[in-house]
């Protein structure tokens, strides 16, 4: 069961308490950041910009990328990331899967290799309201790598309201595995609003189950959650 879960309803203070967590990481001499997408993760990126934290002597990696999107469209991850935080913020070196790979299998398992390589100190993430991790879809293995995975409709309607229609949105992504993102030393979870009342009391629940990927957290000894639901 995770039981390092921090209940913050005013946003302002989540997010505050989010950047100092980050802000101990660097202290503590982390130097390998996994980062997040997703809505939840503006603030916080706003606040980290506007912080004086330094990243120029560490590497970051994304969970995930979706698969057929110009690094340069505006929703790929990689413009994401590059607007939120890497032109105010940068790092050392940033890394994202390939989305645009002619072979998408081999790109993941170039990833993989990478990510094993230089292994995350520290790994952000989010949850989706199907409990899905970066975009490990129910049903993932707790054992899988960074693989090829097709969104689910939910999760595309989900993230529709980021591109003009649904049909804009990818049907494939790259992510990293349950099993990537769960060697990770930290992990730290945002998770705000109703919509994530399911994932997150299946989180705190102590049932493991792969049919909601945010249930492998309870495999990992060092994980926080910030939250604005109360869950009993
Ligand atoms: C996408 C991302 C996830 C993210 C989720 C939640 O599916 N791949 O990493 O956690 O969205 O997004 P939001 O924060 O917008 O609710």
């Amino acid at each position: 069961m995770v039981n390092q879960i921090e209940v913050i309803e005013d946003h302002g203070q989540l997010y505050t308490r989010a950047l100092e967590i980050i802000a101990d990481q660097l202290k503590d001499g982390a130097k390998v950041f996994g980062l997040a997408t997703g809505g939840t993760m503006l603030p916080l990126y706003e606040e980290i910009c506007k912080s004086d934290l330094d990243f120029t002597q560490c590497t970051s990696f994304n969970l995930d990328e979706y698969v057929g999107l110009a690094k340069e469209h505006p929703e790929s991850y990689h413009s994401y990331m590059k607007e939120q935080l890497f032109q105010s913020k940068p790092f050392k070196q940033s890394f994202l899967p390939d989305g645009q790979s002619q072979n998408s299998q081999a790109e993941a398992q170039r990833y993989e290799e990478l990510l094993k390589e230089k292994g995350q100190d520290f790994q952000l993430l989010g949850l989706g309201e199907n409990g899905h991790i970066g975009f490990n879809e129910p049903g993932t293995a707790f054992t899988s790598e960074t693989h090829i995975v097709q969104l689910q409709q939910s999760t595309r309607e989900a993230n529709a309201r980021f591109f003009n229609s649904i049909d804009e949105v990818p049907s494939y992504a790259i992510t990293m595995g349950i099993h990537s993102i769960l060697r990770a030393k930290k992990i730290l979870v945002i998770a705000l609003g109703e919509k994530k009342r399911v994932a997150l009391e299946a989180l705190r629940s102590g049932t493991q189950t792969e049919q909601i990927p945010a249930t492998s957290l309870q495999k990992h000894p060092n994980v926080t959650v910030l939250t604005d639901i109360h869950i009993d």
